[in-house]
């Protein structure tokens, strides 16, 4: 129960995210699809031996999950002794909610938080960059249990995704990246919002 619960809201909620950052970055969407379709093709899905090659497409993943930061506010923990930490006296059981969204969107970390640029997670040399400070799945001996599983059903599906549809705003209307609205409860979800899926003419 515990494992299906912590799985099913917060994966679905990060391709929501995915799926809206995509359709309103078309530049990005190319590039990722250049990718997919440089290194895989389109006569079979992605799986995950192709990840080391798709690192663009890794680091868009990377930047959705530091955008959306799904879990502003972290499980609560209490430490097990009296504790004290730069000053602070924090007692022995006393609850405290971790702000992931003060380090995923610290301006002395990202420089521009405020944007999203998977580019920050890629380092000149085209190499995957992994901050210390990219906390999606949270950190230490309690941090998320699934996060390797999550981060490869979040690999599979948004690179199958991209190489069999392009994704965009509803006909006729405009979706910008500035106005997606996310609603603050037990994840922090994207208001509804409306996009086309169009089939791309591909083999896989
Ligand atoms: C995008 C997907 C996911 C994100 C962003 C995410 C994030 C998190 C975070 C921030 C925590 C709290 C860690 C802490 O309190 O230190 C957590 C805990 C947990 N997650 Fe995930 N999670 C995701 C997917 C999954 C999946 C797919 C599973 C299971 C298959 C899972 C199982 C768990 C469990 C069991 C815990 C509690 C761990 C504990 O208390 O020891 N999560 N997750």
């Amino acid at each position: 129960m515990d494992l299906f619960v912590a799985a099913i809201e917060t994966t679905s909620t990060t391709v929501t995210w995915a799926s809206f950052y995509l359709a309103t970055r078309p530049d990005i969407q190319s590039r990722i699809f250049e990718e997919i379709k440089a290194n895989v093709g389109t006569d079979r899905f992605p799986s995950m031996q192709d990840k080391q090659s798709l690192v663009y497409t890794e680091a868009f993943i990377m930047e959705v999950l530091r955008m959306s930061n799904i879990f502003i506010l972290v499980a609560p923990h209490a430490p097990v002794t009296d504790v004290c930490i730069r000053g602070y006296h924090i007692p022995k059981g006393m609850q405290m909610f971790p702000d992931v969204n003060s380090v995923l969107s610290d301006p002395a970390v990202w420089g521009d938080p405020e944007n999203f640029r998977p580019e920050r997670f890629v380092s000149e040399r085209g190499i995957l960059l992994k901050p210390d400070e990219f906390i999606p799945f949270f950190t230490g001996r309690r941090n998320c249990l699934g996060e390797s599983l999550a981060r490869m059903e979040l690999f599979l599906f948004i690179s199958a995704l991209v190489q069999k549809f392009e994704l965009m705003p509803p006909k006729g209307e405009v979706l910008d990246i500035k106005d997606i609205v996310g609603i603050f409860g037990v994840t922090h979800t994207p208001k509804p919002f409306n996009i086309r899926a169009i089939l791309r003419h591909t083999k896989a």
